[in-house]
């Protein structure tokens, strides 16, 4: 195994599953309609992984894009790491129609988010998945305004529960609460998710 792959568990493997059934019917769908469609990476990763479960290496979400079928009319993959870009850029050597980019995906898909406009007659479909909740509520929204982008958003809950909806709310780090706001575009959730809900359906949270 590389250093560099990530060793993944059966939830990942399972978020691996769905994205190869879902992107060749979107894509059909997409393309059937003489739309020129896009396929972007937020968080491409390595390409490739190990399953803690099967030991095996099975194709990560950069992989299962580019052997999609019918294919996409372009691929971006955007990772912060330098030898992830690197390690991207072997898969598909030489196409013009499979770009890699090095940076935050904050500041890339801001810049690259134009090249699926609505106007344009083009599509997109961006993969957020970070480890954490490292995506900005400024991208959420813009994307949101095209209406020609779709989002799959691994919404990860645990690191929010580690970091910042901690029991006692007060004790989260002032870069936590900052790195919260950031997601979730202000400080509503400090409302939202403390607030005590019901009736529910197996007894009640006091
Ligand atoms: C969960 S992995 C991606 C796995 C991949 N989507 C898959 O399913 O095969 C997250 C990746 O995001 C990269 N990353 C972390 N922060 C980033 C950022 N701000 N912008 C772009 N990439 C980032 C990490 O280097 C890592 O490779």
């Amino acid at each position: 195994m590389s250093a560099e792959m990530d060793r993944i568990g059966l939830w990942s493997e399972v978020k691996l599953d769905i994205i190869s059934q879902y992107l060749p019917v979107y894509s059909k769908l997409v393309s059937g309609r003489n739309l020129y469609h896009l396929y972007i990476d937020g968080f491409a990763g390595y390409g490739l992984h190990e399953s803690r479960t099967s030991g095996e290496i099975i194709a990560g979400s950069p992989l299962i894009a580019l052997t999609t079928v019918p294919a996409f009319r372009e691929y971006h993959f955007i990772d912060l790491k330098h030898d992830r870009v690197e390690q991207l850029r072997t898969y598909a050597p030489g196409r013009s129609d499979v770009h890699v980019h090095e940076g935050d995906c904050n500041e890339v898909l801001l810049n690259l988010l134009p090249k699926a406009s609505y106007e344009g007659y083009r599509r997109a479909i961006c993969l957020l998945d970070p480890y954490g909740i490292d995506i900005a509520w400024d991208v959420i929204a813009t994307i949101g305004r095209m209406r020609s982008v779709e989002i799959f958003l691994n919404f990860m809950v645990m690191d929010m529960n580690m970091n910042v909806l901690l029991h006692h709310p007060e004790n989260a780090l002032p870069s936590q609460i900052e790195r919260m706001n950031r997601f979730w575009g202000d400080e509503s959730w400090r409302q939202i998710t403390y607030a005590r809900q019901g009736p529910f359906l197996v007894g009640t949270i006091r």
